[in-house]
């Protein structure tokens, strides 16, 4: 029988939230979001003065900085969280860095780079924050993915790589913890309009604002799903493609990415 996967979420109001990657783009607009409805979140990144420029509209918003390639900075996090919200009511993990390439120009530290930020860092949180949402028996944790995780793509051996690992990931800790009573949500998102889009140079189909994501974001926690991928059409039509055989796959994605 078909059963939502999580706890659907529509009131917001009071709950606390931690957003770690919410210095510009989808954490930017998410967090701003979540404020608006009541929440309380606490804004994680590098860029404290970008962190600030939120908080300073929201009376709820909490500046934690932290860099998640740093073990000492997750210590102090964490204190402040602990301080500041005692029980976290949702862990959104959004940090990662996107390098497009051709395989013929491969760089090994750039490669590094991706996997230590987008993957290493995402079992960094799960590792600091799961054994916490079990003690609490409830709670939740979302995963930025994307939908280039999905299927190989031109220029996307680092970046829709790494997705797929955090994709793997996030299943196993749905299957681990849900049992638990902890939530787990994987976002996949497709094209959207943030610093990290800015050097594409192609069309980027379905293209949506960061504020268009935080809604749907906000929609596919109301719905308690799984996976909150978005824009629907764009993604459901990349999703069904991958799981195509390889002949038929391979051949529509030669069509539709040769330049
Ligand atoms: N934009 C898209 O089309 C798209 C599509 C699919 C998936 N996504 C995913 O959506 C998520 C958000 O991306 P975005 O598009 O909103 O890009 P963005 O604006 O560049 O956001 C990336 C965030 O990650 C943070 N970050 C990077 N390194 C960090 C570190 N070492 N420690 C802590 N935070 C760090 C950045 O903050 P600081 O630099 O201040 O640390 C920033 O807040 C990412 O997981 C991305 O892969 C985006």
């Amino acid at each position: 029988m078909w059963r939502k996967l999580n706890a659907p979420v529509t009131d917001w109001s009071g709950r606390k939230v931690w957003i770690i990657g919410a210095s510009s783009g989808i954490g930017a607009a998410l967090a701003s979001a979540m404020l608006e409805q009541g929440a309380r979140v606490a804004i994680s990144a590098r860029r404290v003065s970008m962190l600030e420029g939120i908080a300073q509209d929201y009376e709820h918003a909490l500046v934690v900085p932290l860099d998640v390639l740093d073990e000492r900075s997750w210590d102090q996090a964490l204190e402040r969280i602990d301080r500041e919200f005692g029980e976290i009511d949702l862990v959104v993990f959004g940090a990662a860095r996107y390098d497009p390439r051709h395989v013929w120009d491969l760089d090994l530290q750039k490669v590094q780079a991706s996997y230590d930020l987008n993957v290493v860092c995402a079992y960094r949180a799960a590792a600091r924050l799961a054994p916490r949402l079990i003690a609490q028996g409830h709670g939740g944790i979302a995963m930025i993915g994307s939908i280039s995780g999905y299927t190989g793509l031109p220029r996307a051996i680092i970046y829709g790589a790494t997705k797929a690992a955090l994709q793997n990931l996030t299943e196993t800790l749905y299957l681990e913890l849900a049992p638990k009573g902890v939530s787990v949500y994987l976002i996949s998102p497709g094209f959207v309009r943030t610093p990290m889009t800015q050097a594409n140079d192609f069309e980027m189909p379905g293209l949506m604002t960061p504020q268009a994501a935080a809604q749907a974001i906000l929609k596919g926690f109301a719905r308690g799903l799984f996976e909150i991928r978005f824009p629907t059409g764009f993604a459901n039509v990349l999703r069904l493609v991958s799981r195509l055989p390889y002949r038929i796959r391979f051949a529509l994605l030669n069509r539709v990415t040769r330049a």
